[in-house]
């Protein structure tokens, strides 16, 4: 039966980034036995711009019946003045959370070629193959009580750091399966010598730790896990962290590889549905100009393929693109460092659909 991919191109370079990786799709269906269909749907600013609200009913739905969701990203000065509730990344956030995709994989991984991309010396970041599971759907950005109020004279904001045991236990279980697949190493972040919300986290991952002997579990505080993964990020297997730790780190992850229009991710539920999105943001001072890089976003169609398609030989052949162009010499500005060919946002998607039959 033909699959359902819902693609949300967003705003900013997001639809160009789709643009590509729908090209991709496309090849995988002419060429190589695909059976998916494709869907669009508004989110964020433009269809604030377009229905007022950041995820309209009709996307919503679209998104809850699909088998998969491809998002470009969300966001842009634009929208900056509007209410939080209407913001283009309240979108992305109640989708998250009504889809119940609790579960985010970030995967980074440094191609060897191009690690004089990465801000760190080459001999730091070769060979480097981390994976961040980031809690998606609780935490600071879905706590209550949230807000601005009037105290004494003067505004009060406030947000709220919670987690229940429940869903400390589901994410830590997701990174422990993550991590059998790959070296059997879960470094789990936290606060724990200054919240309580982390004391309850190390304590329940400790807990499902047990349950996976055959994986090795430690623990570091978030502060020292940004230093490390600067210092030295070929220690980590598999990070599991909470919401806004896993933001942070993932970002300096994604720097650590050359760019952060390198890096996919996928959100995952109870369900095999999934939504795959770039890390990356919708880069506005660059949108509309062929200038991003559409890699990260046709990495997240290898995943997809992976996770919600259940399409792995697809998904090998789409990762093994990249790889090529990467090695062929192909470059956006974000990764061009003086060798190999500079491409445009197009030129680089051709590149990988070409390398798609190698
Ligand atoms: C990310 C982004 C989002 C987040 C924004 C756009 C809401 O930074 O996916 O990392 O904070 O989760
Ligand atoms: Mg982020």
């Amino acid at each position: 039966m033909s699959k359902s991919i819902v693609l949300l191109p967003g705003d900013g370079i997001g639809p160009e980034v789709v643009g590509e990786a729908v090209k991709v799709i496309g090849a995988l269906k002419s060429r190589h036995g695909l059976d998916a269909e494709m869907r669009h749907a508004p989110i964020g600013g433009s269809a604030y711009d377009e229905t007022g609200e950041p995820l309209p009913e009709r996307t919503l739905e679209l998104c809850r019946e699909a088998d998969a969701i491809l998002l470009g990203a969300v966001g842009g000065r634009k929208w900056d003045a509007i209410d939080y509730p209407l913001r283009p990344e309240q979108g992305l956030l109640a989708l998250r959370s009504k889809l119940e995709l609790f579960a985010n994989l970030r995967p980074a991984i440094a191609y060897a070629r191009l690690s004089p991309a990465s801000s760190l010396h080459p001999r730091l970041v070769a060979g480097l193959d981390l994976m961040i599971v980031r809690e998606l759907t609780g935490g600071i950005y879905f706590g209550e009580p949230r807000g601005i109020r009037e105290e004494d004279g003067e505004r009060i904001g406030f947000n709220t750091l919670v987690y229940s045991e429940s869903e400390i236990e589901r994410i830590a279980r997701k990174a422990f399966k993550v991590a059998a697949k790959r070296r059997c190493r879960v470094c789990s972040v936290d606060k724990a010598n200054v919240l309580e919300s982390s004391r309850l986290w190390r304590e329940t991952v400790g807990r499902v730790g047990r349950d996976f002997m055959n994986c090795e579990l430690t623990h570091m505080y978030v502060d020292n896990a940004a230093m490390q993964l600067v210092r030295e990020p070929k220690q980590f297997d598999v990070i599991v962290t909470g919401n806004m730790f896993g933001d942070i780190l993932s970002d300096i992850a994604a720097q650590l590889t050359g760019s952060i229009g390198m890096l996919p991710s996928a959100s995952l539920g109870k369900r095999s549905q999934g939504l795959y999105e770039p890390i990356h943001g919708s880069a506005p001072d660059i949108a509309g100009q062929d200038k991003a890089n559409p890699l990260a976003a046709i990495l997240s169609v290898a995943m997809l393929l992976r996770h919600s398609l259940d399409e792995p030989d697809l998904a090998d052949r789409v990762q093994s693109a990249v790889a090529r162009v990467i090695e062929q010499g192909c470059r956006t500005s974000d990764i061009y460092r003086g060798d190999g060919k500079r491409v445009g946002t197009r030129e680089m998607g051709d590149a990988v659909v070409t390398a798609l039959v190698e």
